[in-house]
């Protein structure tokens, strides 16, 4: 079967199995079969965090755990969504219902199983300010268990299930802690600028949603017409002894501290000011909007793509001296 359907940056790799699972029980049924055992595995939701670099000589199981119900307690809200419903579904459903706290990761795509993987994150605001707990099925054991904040070990892009416990788990649902009334972060500068743009002066969850999703659009390549993963590399995290022999070189480098006392750069600048902006070569480049974006122009291989990014890493690492890390899975 063509995984092209079932990753957006639109590559047309071949999986040797294909199955589709809509209920836990479906995923205890999937687990007595002998091919659970004998191939390798590959856990997809919405396919928007992946490079098919080859075709995938194993079974492919895509979650597609529908469900979504709340519960008030007073002001607090939890929300509980099953693996696949569409991220964005699931924050449109609760700006509807005036749950906050999802609002600034309007227009991410994906399902909600892959929000903890790589603790997903936008404008100002992190998966893991919302997170209660997952629940994932144990390849091992076929067992369902519960994770809570703590077990999850959240970090820039990173979670448990990215790295220990890499290839372990099933997630089936995700709870999250929201508020029935909250203050909006409109931290994010882009944030603030668009609402002063819209004369919105006390903005509320939907005004927040509505100006993430309107800078997204205009920032980012929508993957049903332009192959992409969002994205590609991470921002890279460095000690400040690092960035001291960065800025005196480029003084106005953009740069961001970070809780631990650490410097976060923007890939984004860092691939711009080698030049790669809105780069075409062959059929794969960087979007002209957003550098740190890498597209699919029409009919690149995923090889094509990857060799592309080795050039972009090799080139920032030899101006900044600066080592990008993908942020994108590669299979
Ligand atoms: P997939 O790509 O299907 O899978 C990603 C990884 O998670 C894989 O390793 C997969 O094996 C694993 N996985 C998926 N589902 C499960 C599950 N149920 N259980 C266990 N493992 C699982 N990300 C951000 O953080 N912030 C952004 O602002 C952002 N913007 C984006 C913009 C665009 C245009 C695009 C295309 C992507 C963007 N991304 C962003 C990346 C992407 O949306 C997120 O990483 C998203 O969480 C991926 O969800 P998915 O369901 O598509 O995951
Ligand atoms: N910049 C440039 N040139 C570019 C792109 C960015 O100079 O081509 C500079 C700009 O100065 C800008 C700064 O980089 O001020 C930051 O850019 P932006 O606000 O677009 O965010 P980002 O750091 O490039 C990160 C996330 C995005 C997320 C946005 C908004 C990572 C790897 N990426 O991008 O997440 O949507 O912030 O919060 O952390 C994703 O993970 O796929 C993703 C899209």
């Amino acid at each position: 079967i063509s995984l092209k359907p079932y990753n957006t940056f639109g590559i047309n790799a071949k999986a040797a199995f294909f199955v589709e699972i809509f209920s836990e029980a479906d995923l205890k049924a999937l687990f007595q079969n002998e091919l659970t055992k004998t191939e390798k595995l590959l856990i997809v939701g919405g396919g928007s965090n992946v490079l098919f670099t080859q075709d995938y000589d194993g079974l492919v199981i895509k979650i597609s755990i529908k469900g979504l119900a709340f519960k008030v307690n007073d002001k607090d809200i939890t929300v509980t969504a099953g693996a696949g419903v569409v991220w964005n579904d699931f924050v449109n459903y609760c700006v509807e219902h005036r749950f906050a706290g999802v609002e600034n990761l309007s227009l991410i795509p994906g399902t909600v199983g892959a929000s903890p993987i790589q603790n997903i994150g936008a404008y100002g605001v992190e998966l893991k300010d919302v997170f209660e707990s997952c629940t994932a099925f144990e390849i091992k054991t076929g067992e369902i268990k519960t994770f809570n904040y703590a077990d999850c070990h959240f970090g820039y892009r990173e979670s448990i299930f990215k790295g220990l416990l890499k290839g372990q788990f099933i997630i089936t649902s995700v709870t999250f802690n929201l508020k029935t009334e909250a203050a909006v972060n409109t931290s994010y500068g882009a944030i603030e600028t668009e609402l002063q743009k819209r004369g919105i002066e006390n903005p509320g969850i939907a005004d927040v949603s509505a100006a993430v999703s309107h800078i997204r659009v205009s920032k980012l390549p929508d993957p049903s017409t332009i192959g992409n993963a969002g994205s590609f590399f991470k921002n890279p995290v460095i000690e400040k002894y690092e960035f001291a022999n960065v800025v005196a070189k480029h003084p106005d480098v953009v740069h961001y501290p970070t809780p631990d006392d650490k410097i976060k750069l923007a890939a984004g600048w860092l691939i711009e000011q080698c030049g790669w902006k809105g780069k075409v070569e062959g059929q794969t480049g960087t979007w002209k909007n957003q550098a740190l974006v890498l597209v699919n122009h029409g009919n690149a291989t995923g090889k094509e793509i990857y060799n592309f990014s080795a050039q972009i890493i090799d080139s920032v690492k030899s101006t900044f001296g600066v080592t990008l890390e993908r942020e994108v899975n590669i299979l």
